[in-house]
């Protein structure tokens, strides 16, 4: 039998309180990258985490460690953690079950005083979501130098600030990007603990998910631009109405990502109609894109695209599609993968092997150092909702298998 359990009421005070840290407009959990409440979240757990132990820093492009090392020990760490960002009333576990259970991890670790070879790193990535600045996992990118300062100087939240000049304001400094920059061999192996997000586990009766492959993600923006006129003088044939060509291409894009792979998904979440009056045709509309697989992600992509082209002429629109931010699928680590299903199973709980429909920061960095993630159940697989929840005895689970995991790869 396994000696050592994680505290889960400890774990489940710290998913409250950071769940105070929110704008509280809206139902659910608003907290954006270095926003007051992302601040607020960060000394919380600067605090924790140093109760616990652990020397923390704060490093650009804004990623939070914690860190415990055998004295005298630099060889590379074993590191877990995940994100604190969330998305607009969002819930109070995607991302933060993965930096709460790492550290949980952490304190189990150092109060039974376990010695590990190597060094173990808590890691919290700002802005995975995209709130803000409107890409995901942009934090892990710029970590790994997959996004330049100059990248990072052009990215603007919704009042024009860059993300580089949030960071500034956050206190670090753009010069230390490229010395901080997450290199091959930086870590021993990254394992990231999540929610799942979907209903697979929950309708298999399955307690944990060994993950085998990160989705990856091309997201376009979609312009389409008709002629504005009035609503009333203008008859139905002598229209040239973006809305109504906006709407014929969400369902084209729906109907033709059906007819694709078991995991490919297309999503249009956004929606911006100008000049959006009731008493006038619109003129133009912009529409996101965000179109996801495991495989063959261009050729199936470009399996739908032409049906933008075709509704706008069809209907004397224009459409320009313009790329936004694209994130490769990637296979996790076999090793990884068995070492989860073998402690999980000595604990004797369930376990299937699943891909994530979601996209996480471990998939940024897994070309760059052994990779695996633990899938723990959502019900209903609701997420980036208020309802977005994970029973109490699920997360135990998924923690103490988070620490078997990293004990075994720290020993
Ligand atoms: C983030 O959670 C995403 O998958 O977009
Ligand atoms: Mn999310
Ligand atoms: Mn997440």
């Amino acid at each position: 039998m396994p000696s050592l359990a994680i505290n889960i009421d400890r774990l489940l005070k710290d998913i409250d309180a950071l769940a105070e840290f929110t704008t509280g407009e809206g139902a659910g959990v608003t907290r954006v990258t270095f926003s007051k409440e992302d601040r607020a979240a960060r000394a919380y757990l600067r605090q924790q985490m140093e109760s616990a132990g652990l020397a923390v820093s704060e490093i650009p492009p804004g990623i939070m460690l914690g860190r415990l090392a055998p004295a005298g020990s630099s060889d590379p760490p074993v590191m877990s953690g995940s994100h604190i960002d969330s998305v607009v009333s969002g819930g109070r576990f995607d991302g933060i079950v993965g930096v709460v259970g790492a550290l949980e991890v952490a304190r189990t670790i150092s109060e039974n005083r376990v010695l590990l070879r190597s060094p173990y790193e808590v890691v919290i990535y700002p802005e995975e979501e995209g709130t803000r600045f409107g890409a995901v996992l942009t934090g892990s990118k710029a970590w790994s130098a997959q996004l330049s300062a100059q990248q990072l100087s052009s990215m603007r939240d919704s009042d024009g600030v860059s993300y580089l000049d949030a960071m500034t304001a956050y206190g670090l400094k753009a010069d230390d990007l490229e010395r901080h920059m997450f290199r091959r061999g930086r870590a021993k192996t990254l394992l990231e603990l999540h929610i799942e997000q979907s209903v697979v586990l929950e309708q298999e009766r399955i307690q944990i998910g060994v993950v085998t492959a990160i989705i990856g993600i091309r997201g376009f923006d979609v312009t389409v631009s008709g002629v504005a006129n009035h609503a009333g003088a203008t008859p139905m044939p002598l229209r040239r109405d973006a809305l109504a060509g906006a709407a014929e291409i969400m369902l084209e894009l729906e109907r033709i990502t059906r007819t694709l792979g078991a995991h490919t998904v297309c999503t249009v979440g956004q929606i911006a109609c100008s000049p959006g009056a009731r008493n006038v045709i619109p003129g133009e509309v912009r529409l996101s894109v965000d179109f996801r697989d495991i495989e063959k992600l261009d050729e199936r992509w470009k399996r739908v695209l032409p049906c933008i082209d075709e509704v706008a002429g069809r209907r004397g629109l224009v459409a320009s599609i313009s790329p936004k931010a694209s994130t490769e699928p990637v296979a996790l680590s076999a090793t990884v993968q068995d070492l989860v299903e073998q402690v999980a199973r000595h604990r004797g709980l369930s376990t299937m092997r699943m891909p994530s429909g979601a996209v996480h920061d471990a998939q940024v960095l897994a070309p760059l150092v052994e990779t695996g993630m633990i899938f723990v159940p959502s019900r209903g697989g609701r997420s980036h909702c208020p309802e977005e929840y994970t029973e109490p005895a699920q997360i135990e689970q998924g923690t103490n298998v988070l620490l078997d995991a990293v004990m075994a790869l720290a020993a």
